[in-house]
């Protein structure tokens, strides 16, 4: 008996991974978020997770080393490998910056159910926003090692689906990436 069928049919859903990638401050967290309200309303199951949220909780002991990004990630998608085994449809806000993190991700995922939705905010309209006021301490020398400053985010190549959070509405992004998801959830 495959067990992960059997969920996903008492659940009504096919599972899938929808992971955003982008800068810090492009709207990941505000568009996964938005994506899980919509989901819900569809009587859809999600388990939404957040790099700060879970650097807080399993991810603690990790810093913003190339080798630690790679280990959240890592453990990220093991995490949600075991919610997508249950039928569970996990949506991932992480800035995951490079080719190499978020193939580790689709590897460890499995590409079939692993949609990679890139936040491509410029570095300025994140820093405008800055709403955590973290880019004010990365220009000022108190925060290091930080994403689009002085370490590297690696423009995804080829993600599943662009997002222009500088021209779209929240609610044009959540409608766009719905109608991506549709086909691939029911
Ligand atoms: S990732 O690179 O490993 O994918 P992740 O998404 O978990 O990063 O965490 C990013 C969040 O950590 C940012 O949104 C920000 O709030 C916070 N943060 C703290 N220090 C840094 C840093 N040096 N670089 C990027 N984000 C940082």
């Amino acid at each position: 008996m495959d067990i992960k069928k059997v969920h996903e049919e008492k659940l009504n859903q096919r599972a899938i991974c929808i992971w955003f990638t982008g800068l810090s401050g492009s709207g990941k967290s505000t568009l996964a978020v938005a994506l899980q309200q919509k989901l819900l309303l569809e009587n859809k199951i999600t388990q939404y997770l957040d790099g700060d949220l879970l650097r807080n909780s399993l991810n603690k002991n990790l810093g913003f080393s190339e080798e630690d990004r790679t280990e959240n990630i890592r453990r990220v998608a093991e995490v949600s490998k075991l919610f997508l085994d249950c039928g569970i449809i996990c949506i991932n806000a992480f800035i995951s910056p490079t080719h190499q993190i978020r193939d580790l991700a689709k590897s460890i995922i499995g590409e079939k159910r692993f949609v990679e939705i890139y936040l491509n905010t410029s570095i300025e309209a994140c820093e405008k926003r800055d709403p955590k006021g973290l880019y004010l301490k990365a220009r000022n020398g108190e925060l290091k090692n930080f994403t689009g400053i002085d370490s590297i985010f690696e423009q995804p190549q080829n993600p599943s689906l662009i997002i222009d959070t500088e021209i779209l509405s929240i609610n044009q992004s959540v409608a766009m990436i719905y109608n991506y998801i549709l086909t691939k959830i029911h």
